[in-house]
C-alpha cells in the first residue's frame, strides 16, 4: 500500500515536471501576476470583464463599426474597453490612459497595439527582404530596435511577426512574411519575438509581440486576399504551424486568429485549431485576438446568424479579444445569458489579458512611456540607421551578373539612373506597406545614394515614366539620351510603395505598365546595363533574366534604400542574400516552391516526354530558386563526406563539405542543407530546407562547413498525424540554392 502511494507520487511528480517543461514562459520581470490578476478578476462586473476583451481602433476607422471619439471616451469610462490600435497621437493616447486609470472604478490600463511591421520611424526592410539575409542575428536586432522607438512612444504590442508561409506571389501580403519555407519561417519567427519582446516584456524597450495569421492565411485560393483555403490536417501540420510553434516556443505574448475558412471554418471559429492545439496541446499562456472584425465577418462567412452567434463561436474557439469587430461588448453577455458559453470562459480571457498588460508593467506605470521628450530622443539614432542599412544590404539578392559588370569602378566618371526608382518620392516607395509612422523625407533615394557615393561623378537621372508607369516620347528620348552619354546605366524598376501589402493580389506579376518596355529600349543602347528591382514580392521578369546583364534583387530596402544599394553596386558589400521565394516563369506556374512531391510522374525536363506532370508551354522550374542568389566571388562546393553511412534513432550523422572562394573578392556564402526521405508513409517533399550556415571566406580562402543531422531533422507528421521518422534511405544534399547540390545519402536505422 505504501508502496503504491509511494509510485504514485512519483508519477504525479514526473507529470508536473512535464507540464512544467512544456509550459510556456512569457518574459517578464513581474512578480506574482497570476495572484495579482485573480485580486482584480474578483471585483470585475460582468461588463467590466467584457469590457477588457474589447479593442477599438481610433484615428482609422471604418464606417461599419467604428464611432467618433466621444463614444470611446465614454466607452473607456465605462470600462468597456480594454485596448486601443492605431491610437497615433501620444496626447490621445495619454488622453485615454488618464480617463482609463483614474475615472474608472478598477483603474485598469488600457494596452495600446499597432502593426509595428519593419520598423517604427526607422523603416527597414520588408520583411520578406529581411528573410533573405539568412540573418537572424540582424533580423532579432532589427525587431529590438523598433521595439525600443515604438515603445518609446507608448507602444506596447506590436500585431507582427506575420508568420504565414507564402507560395503565391498574387498575395500582396508576401511582402510581410518569411517566404516559402516552413523551417526558415519559423526561425526567423523566433528571432522576431527575441527582438521585439527581448528577456522583460516591462522594460522599457520591448513590445509584447502577436503571431499571426492563425492559421493558414497565405493559402488564399487563385493568391486573392481574404480568400477561403482548404488545407488538409497532415499539411497544417508540416507547412503551415511549426512557425507558430516556433513563436509559442520563444514565449510570445499574443496570437490573431486569420480571416479566411479552412475547410468551411472560419480560423477565428476553429476551436479545433486555436482551443484544442494553441491553447491545450503547446500550453500557449498568453491571449488571442481577433483579427479586424474578424469575429464579426463570422456572420459574412454565414456560420453565425448574429451577434450572439458570432461572439459564442468566438468565444467556444478560444477566442480572447475583439479588435474592432463590437461583437463581444453586443453579444457575448446574452450568449452567457442563453448558457451558450460560460463565466469560466470569459474569466480564463479576461485574466489572460490581465496577465499580459501585468507583464508588460501597465499596472505598475501606466504612463511610463508616455513621455515626449523621452520619446524624441528615441527615434532615429544613428546606429539604428546604420541597422537598417546594413540589413538591407544583407537582403538584396544579386539575380545575375554577365561578365562581371558588377561591382561597378568607383572611378566611373557618368553614371545614368533611369526608370521610376531613381529618384522616387512617392508615398512608401522604397518602403511599402505598413509604415504608419515612417518620414518619407528621410528616405535615402537611389540617386541620393549614388551621389553620396561618388561625389565626383556626373550623375544623369531620368525617371522616364510618370507614376502611372507610363512614358512619353520625349520622357523615352531623354532617357536614351542620358543613357547614351553614361558608362553605366543603372535602371531602377519594381512595384510602387503602394503597390503590396494587405488588399494588394495582383493577377499580373510583370513589371507594372511600360517598365519592361523602358529596359528593352535602354538594353538597346548597348551600355552596359544593372536593373535594381524595388518591389515586395516575386515577379515575373524573364525577358530581363536573358536581356539585361545585371540584376540586383533590392525588394523594398527601408529608409537607407539609395545608400543600401550603392553599397552592394560599388562594391562596398558584396551581396549574399538568397531568395526566401521562388520566383516564377510565368503567373500560371503559381503556386511554385521547391519542396514540392515527386509525383507519380516526375518530369526529367526532356521535351520529348510527354505523359508526365508537367506544362506543355513553360518548364517546370522556376525562373530563380528558392535558396538562389550570386556573389561578386566564386564558391566551389566539395563533395559532401559523411562520417557515417547509417545511425540509430539515437546517433548523429556529421555531413560536411569543403567550401573555397576561388573568386576574386572576399565573401559570404549562405550554405543550404536539404533532406529527402526516399520511402515514407506518405509522399515526401524532394527535397526539405534542414539548416543553413552563412559563411564568410577572404578569397582564396577555404572552410569546412560540417552539419549535424539526428532523428529530429528527419521526423514529419503521417497521415494520421503522427509525428514520426521513418527507417530506410534518405538523400542528403548540401548546395548553393535549392536546384545546385551535392548529394549523399545514408540510412536510418
Ligand atoms: C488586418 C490585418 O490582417 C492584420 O494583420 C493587422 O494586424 C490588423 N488589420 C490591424 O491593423
Amino acid at each position: 500500500m505504501q508502496m503504491k502511494k509511494y509510485l504514485l507520487l512519483i508519477a504525479l511528480l514526473i507529470v508536473l515536471n512535464n507540464m512544467k517543461s512544456n509550459a510556456q514562459q512569457i518574459p517578464t520581470s513581474i512578480k506574482n501576476i497570476p495572484q495579482r490578476v485573480a485580486v482584480i478578476l474578483k471585483q470585475m462586473t460582468l461588463d467590466e470583464k467584457i469590457g477588457q476583451m474589447h479593442q477599438l481602433s481610433k484615428d482609422f476607422a471604418t464606417g461599419t463599426v467604428s464611432k467618433d471619439q466621444a463614444d470611446a471616451e465614454d466607452l473607456v469610462r465605462k470600462g468597456q474597453i480594454g485596448s486601443f490600435l492605431n491610437l497615433a497621437s501620444m496626447d490621445l493616447k495619454i488622453k485615454m490612459q488618464t480617463i482609463a486609470v483614474k475615472d474608472t472604478r478598477l483603474k485598469i490600463p488600457l494596452i495600446f497595439g499597432l502593426d509595428v511591421i519593419h520598423g517604427y520611424r526607422t523603416i527597414f526592410p520588408i520583411p520578406l527582404a529581411e528573410a533573405a539575409s539568412f540573418d537572424l542575428k540582424a533580423i532579432e536586432n532589427a525587431e529590438h530596435i523598433a521595439a525600443s522607438e515604438a515603445r518609446a512612444d507608448g507602444v506596447h504590442w506590436t500585431f507582427a511577426p506575420m508568420m504565414d508561409v507564402g507560395r503565391d506571389p498574387r498575395w500582396g501580403r508576401v511582402m510581410e512574411g518569411s517566404g516559402e519555407d516552413t523551417y526558415l519561417a519559423s526561425l526567423i519567427a523566433a528571432a522576431r519575438v527575441r527582438g521585439f519582446q527581448g528577456n522583460d516584456l516591462s522594460a522599457d524597450n520591448s513590445l509584447v509581440a502577436c503571431a499571426k495569421h492563425f492559421a493558414g492565411y497565405g493559402f488564399g485560393e487563385g493568391g486573392r486576399e481574404y480568400n477561403s483555403v482548404n488545407i488538409s490536417d497532415q499539411r497544417m501540420r508540416e507547412v503551415v504551424l511549426p512557425p507558430f510553434k516556433a513563436a509559442v516556443d520563444a514565449g510570445i505574448g499574443t496570437v490573431m486568429n486569420a480571416f479566411q475558412t479552412n475547410n468551411g471554418v472560419p480560423a477565428s471559429a476553429d476551436k479545433h485549431l486555436v482551443a484544442d492545439i494553441l491553447k491545450k496541446e503547446w500550453g500557449f499562456k498568453g491571449f488571442v485576438i481577433s483579427d479586424w472584425a474578424s469575429y464579426r465577418e463570422l456572420i459574412f462567412h454565414g456560420v453565425a446568424a448574429d451577434e450572439k452567434e458570432a461572439a459564442t463561436l468566438a468565444l467556444n474557439a478560444a477566442g480572447d479579444m475583439d479588435m474592432e469587430g463590437r461583437i463581444y461588448i453586443n453579444g457575448l453577455k446574452k450568449a452567457l445569458a442563453e448558457k451558450k458559453v460560460t463565466l469560466a470562459q470569459i474569466d480564463d480571457a479576461v485574466k489572460r489579458i490581465l496577465s499580459i498588460k501585468m507583464a508588460l508593467g501597465l499596472f505598475d506605470d501606466p504612463f511610463r512611456y508616455l513621455d515626449k521628450a523621452k520619446r524624441d530622443a528615441a527615434m532615429w539614432k544613428p546606429e539604428y540607421i546604420q541597422a537598417t542599412r546594413d540589413l538591407a544590404r544583407k537582403s538584396m539578392v544579386l539575380l545575375r551578373n554577365e561578365n562581371q559588370i558588377l561591382p561597378i569602378s568607383k572611378n566611373v566618371k557618368t553614371v545614368a539612373i533611369v526608370g521610376p526608382f531613381a529618384n522616387a518620392k512617392a508615398e512608401k516607395d522604397y518602403l511599402s506597406f505598413w509604415t504608419f509612422r515612417a518620414d518619407q523625407s528621410k528616405v535615402v533615394t537611389l540617386q541620393d545614394g549614388i551621389k553620396n557615393k561618388l561625389p565626383g561623378a556626373t550623375i544623369l537621372t531620368a525617371n522616364a515614366l510618370d507614376e502611372h508607369d507610363v512614358m512619353t516620347e520625349a520622357s523615352l528620348n531623354e532617357a536614351l539620351e542620358k543613357a547614351k552619354q553614361a558608362d553605366i546605366v543603372i535602371v531602377a524598376l519594381g512595384e510602387h510603395g503602394v503597390n503590396n501589402g494587405e488588399a494588394r493580389s495582383f493577377s499580373n506579376l510583370n513589371l507594372p505598365g511600360q517598365q519592361e518596355e523602358l529596359l528593352k529600349k535602354i538594353v538597346a543602347v548597348g551600355k552596359p546595363t544593372v536593373a535594381v528591382l524595388f518591389n515586395g514580392r516575386p515577379l515575373t521578369i524573364e525577358w530581363a533574366s536573358k536581356n539585361c546583364p545585371a540584376i540586383l534583387e533590392a525588394w523594398q530596402p527601408g529608409q537607407e534604400a539609395g545608400n543600401a544599394v550603392a553599397d552592394v553596386l560599388f562594391g562596398d558589400y558584396n551581396p549574399a542574400g538568397k531568395l526566401p521565394m521562388s520566383f516564377p516563369v510565368s503567373v500560371g506556374q503559381i503556386p511554385i516552391f521547391y519542396n514540392q512531391l515527386n509525383t507519380g510522374r516526375h518530369w526529367s525536363g526532356k521535351q520529348e516526354d510527354f505523359w508526365f506532370s508537367r506544362y506543355r508551354d513553360v518548364s517546370n522550374d522556376p525562373l530563380y530558386p528558392f535558396g538562389f542568389g550570386l556573389s561578386y566571388t566564386k564558391f566551389d562546393y566539395s563533395d559532401i563526406a559523411l562520417n557515417k553511412n547509417s545511425i540509430t534513432a539515437k546517433e548523429k550523422l556529421e555531413a560536411s563539405i569543403t567550401l573555397t572562394n576561388s573568386g576574386n573578392y572576399d565573401g559570404e556564402e549562405v550554405v543550404q542543407l536539404y533532406i529527402r526521405d526516399l520511402v515514407a508513409d506518405i509522399s515526401r517533399p524532394v527535397k526539405e530546407l534542414k539548416g543553413f550556415q552563412k559563411v564568410f571566406l577572404k578569397k582564396g580562402e577555404s572552410g569546412k562547413i560540417i552539419f549535424t543531422i539526428g532523428i529530429d531533422d528527419l521526423k514529419y507528421w503521417n497521415n494520421e498525424l503522427k509525428y514520426k521518422a521513418d527507417k530506410g534511405t534518405f538523400d542528403l544534399m548540401i548546395g548553393t540554392n535549392s536546384m545546385q547540390v551535392k548529394m549523399a545519402s545514408f540510412e536510418l536505422k
